[in-house]
C-alpha cells in the first residue's frame, strides 16, 4: 500500500483532529510544541487514555504501544498513580521548598540503583543529561563530551550532535565526525564533542586514549534505544568502563529509556557500574520528570552548602510534589513480579513479530529487551547506527500509518513498548493487525 493511500485513509478518519490542527497552525509554528510527535499530514489530537488504550478527538480507540514514547510503564491513568497525584494536588501543586515525596522517591531510586549513591530531580531527561554533563565537567575540570553516533540524549546543545546524521557526511565509520543535529547548535559544541562508533570497542578505545585527557564524560545509552535498540555486544560496556576509569573520564549511563528493563535498569541487567546515571520518563508516573545521580564525590558539586566549584541547580518545578507522588506510586507498582510480566509481554510480542515476518518473507527483524521492541525493515546484521539506517526510508512510516488506521499506535520510527496495563490478548491483537499491515505491503 502506498503512503498516499494510507494518508488518505488517515485523513478520512481524523476530521476533528484536522480542524484542531488548523486552529493550532494559527498560534504555533507548525501547530506544534513537540517535534517528536509530529507527522504529516497532521498528528491526531488525543482526548483520553485509560490502561492500554488511547482515544482521539474523533472518538477512535487505539491500543497504545507508544506509551508516550516509553514513559507509561503502568499504562494510562493507573489507579494508584491517579490517587497519589490527586491526593497531593488537593494539598497543593507546587511549593517553594522540598516535600516528603521527594525524599521517598530518592530513597526508592538509590535503593534500586546501587551506583546512584545520591540523586537530584529535574523536569525532563534533557535536564538530567545536561546536569550530569555539567557535574562531570566541574568534577574533572575538562570540557569535552564523548557520545555515540546515533544516540539521543535530549534537546540541549551539548547532546544535539550526530543524533541521526547522514552517514555520507559523517566521516568514517571508525572515526565518526561530529555533525550538528539541529539548527542553532554553535560550532564550539562540535569542537567539544567526540563521537564514537557503537559496538566497536577497539575504535572507541583508540579515540578515547588519544583525546582522553580533555574528555570530561562519556555519555552512553546502554541500549541505544533511539538508534534502534541495539544491544551492546558482550564485553563492550565493560571495555568502556575500563577505559574511562583508566583515563579519569566520568561514565554516564543515560537510562531515561533503558531503566525499563530491570528494577535497577540496564546497568543491573548488564552488570556494569557507571559513575553517573540519568533517568526520566517512567519515574514520574506520567508527569514531567528527570533525575541524575551517582557517585557522591561527583554529585557533591551540587551541594548548596557551598564548597569549591559549586554548581547552582535551580528550577521552579524541580522535584515538584505532584510528580514525586506519582513517581513513588509508580515505583511501588514496579515489583519483581511486574518486571517478569513486562518481560513476558515483550517476549510474546517479539516472538510473534518474528513469526509474521518469516511467514511473509519480509527482509525485516525485531530488536529489543524486556518490554521494549523495535521493528527494523532490513535483514542486515544490526550493530551500530549506520547498519540500521533503513534502505526504504519510508517503510517505518507506512507501518506506523497502517497500524494507526487499524487501531494500533506505535512510534513513527518503529520503537514500541508494552505496559503493565496490557494483557496477552492485547499483544495478540497487535500481532494480528501487524500481520495485516505486512500482508498489504507484500
Ligand atoms: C535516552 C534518552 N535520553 C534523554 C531523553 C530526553 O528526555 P526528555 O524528552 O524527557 O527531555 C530521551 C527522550 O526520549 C531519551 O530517550
Amino acid at each position: 500500500m502506498t503512503l498516499e493511500t494510507l494518508v488518505n485513509d488517515y485523513k478520512a478518519k481524523t476530521s476533528r483532529s484536522r480542524q484542531m490542527y488548523e486552529e493550532a497552525l494559527r498560534v504555533m509554528p507548525g501547530g506544534n510544541s513537540r517535534t517528536t510527535t509530529f507527522f504529516d499530514p497532521y498528528p491526531f489530537f488525543i482526548t483520553r487514555g485509560a490502561g492500554a488504550r488511547i482515544w482521539d478527538a474523533d472518538g477512535a480507540e487505539r491500543l497504545d504501544f507508544n506509551g508516550n514514547y516509553t514513559s507509561l510503564i503502568l499504562g494510562h491513568a493507573h489507579p494508584s498513580v491517579v490517587e497519589a497525584v490527586a491526593e497531593q494536588a488537593t494539598r497543593g501543586m507546587s511549593f517553594p521548598g522540598p516535600s516528603e515525596h521527594e525524599v521517598r522517591l530518592a530513597g526508592l531510586l538509590t535503593t534500586r540503583i546501587p551506583s546512584m549513591e545520591v540523586v537530584r530531580f529535574a523536569n525532563s531527561g534533557t535536564e538530567a543529561t545536561m546536569n550530569a554533563v555539567r557535574a562531570a565537567r566541574a568534577f574533572t575540570g575538562r570540557s569535552k563530551l564523548a557520545k555515540f553516533e546515533g544516540a539521543y540524549h535530549g534537546t540541549h546543545d551539548w547532546v544535539l550532535v550526530s543524533v541521526s546524521p547522514d552517514p555520507a557526511k559523517s566521516g568514517s565509520r571508525k572515526r565518526p565526525k561530529p555533525v550538528a543535529s539541529s539548527g542553532g547548535v554553535p560550532d564550539t559544541v562540535l569542537k567539544h564533542t567526540v563521537v564514537l562508533p557503537w559496538n566497536d570497542a577497539e575504535a572507541c578505545v583508540k579515540i578515547l586514549e588519544k583525546q582522553g585527557r580533555d574528555i570530561a564524560a562519556l555519555i552512553v545509552d546502554p541500549l541505544m534505544a533511539n538508534a534502534g535498540l541495539l544491544e551492546p555486544q558482550p564485553g563492550f560496556l565493560e571495555r568502556l568502563r575500563e577505559v574511562t576509569e583508566r583515563l579519569g573520564i566520568v561514565l554516564i549511563f543515560d537510562e531515561v529509556i533503558s531503566f525499563r528493563v530491570a528494577p535497577g535498569g540496564a546497568q543491573q541487567r548488564f552488570g556494569v557500574r557507571p559513575d553517573l546515571t540519568t533517568l526520566g520518563k517512567i519515574i514520574g508516573g506520567g508527569l514531567a520528570v528527570g533525575a541524575f545521580g551517582g557517585r557522591a564525590e561527583v554529585m557533591n558539586y551540587y551541594d548548596p552548602r557551598g564548597g569549591k566549584g559549586r554548581i547552582s541547580h535551580g528550577g521552579t518545578f524541580n522535584a515538584n510534589p505532584v510528580t514525586m507522588a506519582g513517581g513513588v506510586a509508580t515505583m511501588q507498582e514496579l515489583t519483581p513480579e511486574a518486571y517478569a510480566r513486562l518481560d513476558a509481554l515483550g517476549d510474546r510480542l517479539r516472538a510473534g513479530v518474528k513469526r509474521v515476518l518469516s511467514k511473509s518473507k519480509q527482509a525485516a527483524q525485531v530488536t529489543g529487551l524486556g518490554s521494549l521492541f523495535w521493528i527494523h525493515w532490513t535483514k542486515k546484521r544490526l550493530t551500530d547506527y549506520r547498519s540500521r539506517v533503513p534502505a526504504d526510508a519510508e517503510r517505518p512510516l507506512r507501518t506506523f500509518m497502517g497500524l494507526l488506521n487499524d487501531g494500533v499506535l506505535l512510534t513513527q520510527r518503529g520503537l514500541g513498548c508494552c505496559s503493565l496495563a496490557m494483557t496477552d490478548a492485547d499483544v495478540d491483537r497487535f500481532l494480528e493487525v501487524f500481520g495485516r499491515v505486512v500482508e498489504k505491503e507484500a
